[in-house]
């Protein structure tokens, strides 16, 4: 059987088309790539994709609904459309401590504005002031503050003082922000991360204008530089292994040459080829083609084909779940299916009761537990 990608995909343009011609260069007819269509979604609908590639989900919330549901069908959505509604910065920070990854000092500010349909009630479990003087020492400045569930580097500032803290702080409004210790670094890298086992690092240096990051060098050397690209591929690893992410960078700022992870938490990351160049977009279009392709050969109809990440399955205790046995269907058993006319009264009760409601399947298989 022809096992069908997708990838869903918002104002780029340069790496989902490429990305679709790879997978149907190297699909050879047995896996094949298209721009995701949607024409309605229906609850508990199988619309066929094995793979599906989100590239932009965070921006639309009824894309997100939408790749929930593929992926409770057996779709193998990337990301994980559940873990990503989940995640934030502050969180990833706090798991990658834990693992023994370094991190900048980091502390969570309440937003600077209560957030909608709140009053100073909603806030009673909140120290005022918060102790300040704590959180300036621990983290020191100059500092960075960005939001605490970011990106795209918006909203994030540098600030060298509490006065340029306080000042900025007022200006993000309802974000719940993240205060940071800066790292000074002597080498910057992007690591793309694929399947939780391809791993690409580029050299980058924010510093420098916009069209110019990626085109940097490795100031380490030596032996010294061996070490620091086999730690920062083992982090990336060991990060994306724990969130459960397939497709995503992590971004570490080396200080005396420990690297320090700034930002993993990016889903959708950047892969166009002028901002990241030929070389990586080479590098990401084949290895992201090639891991769909594994994807959709490993893909089991009915079964969750979604990856989940080391921390939430060592969180839960394993239970089995019961796919798909009554009413789930594909979507064109469902056009088939379908109740021509609703006003044929007679007709409907009937498809109800031989049918059964989608809710009464579920709930029956929820008791048999
Ligand atoms: N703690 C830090 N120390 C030094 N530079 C930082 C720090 N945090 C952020 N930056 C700089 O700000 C940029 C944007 O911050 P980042 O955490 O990557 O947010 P975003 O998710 O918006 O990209 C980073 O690429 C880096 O150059
Ligand atoms: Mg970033």
């Amino acid at each position: 059987m022809i096992k069908k990608v997708g990838i869903l995909f918002g104002m780029e343009d340069t790496y989902p088309w490429a990305f679709i011609d790879k997978v149907n260069e190297l699909g050879k007819g047995e896996v094949i790539a298209e721009a995701v269509q949607i024409d309605k979604v229906q609850q508990g609908i199988d619309y066929g994709y094995s793979v599906i590639f989100d590239r932009i989900s965070q921006e639309v919330p009824f894309y997100r609904a939408y790749l929930k549901n593929a992926s409770l069908m057996g779709t193998a959505v990337i990301n994980n459309p559940f873990w990503w509604s989940a995640d934030e910065k502050f969180f990833n920070n706090c798991l990658s401590m834990e693992m023994g990854i370094p991190v900048p000092k980091t502390v969570l500010l309440p937003s600077n504005t209560r957030p909608d349909n709140t009053s100073e009630t909603s806030f009673r479990n909140l120290k005022g002031p918060l102790d300040w003087e704590y959180m300036f020492d621990y983290i020191g400045f100059p500092a960075y503050m960005k939001p605490h569930d970011g990106g795209g580097w918006k909203s994030v500032y540098r600030v060298e003082n509490s006065e340029q803290l306080f000042e900025a702080h007022k200006e993000t409004e309802q974000l719940v922000m993240m205060l940071q210790e800066e790292i000074v670094f002597d080498d910057y890298f992007r690591v793309y991360c694929l399947g939780q086992k391809y791993v690409h690092i580029m050299p980058y240096d924010p510093r420098k204008p916009f069209h110019e990051r990626y085109v940097s060098n490795i100031k380490a050397t030596g032996e010294s530089r061996k070490k620091l690209l086999k730690t920062v591929h083992d982090y990336t690893l060991k990060l994306n292994q724990a969130l459960g992410y397939d497709f995503n960078t992590v971004e570490f700022a080396v200080r005396d040459g420990v690297p320090y992870a700034i930002d993993f938490c990016n889903p959708a990351p950047d892969a166009d080829i002028h901002s990241v160049g030929q070389e990586n977009f080479d590098w990401i279009v084949e290895h992201s083609a090639k891991y769909a392709i594994e994807k959709a050969k490993a893909h089991k109809p009915g079964q969750n084909n979604t990856s989940w990440g080391g921390f939430l399955r060592n969180s839960i205790a394993s239970t089995t779940r019961k796919v798909g046995k009554v009413n789930l269907k594909t979507a064109a058993q469902a056009k088939k299916t379908a109740v021509k006319s609703p006003i044929n009264k007679k007709k409907v009760a009937k498809a109800a009761t031989v049918k059964k409601a989608p809710a009464k399947t579920k709930a029956a298989t929820k008791s048999k537990k």
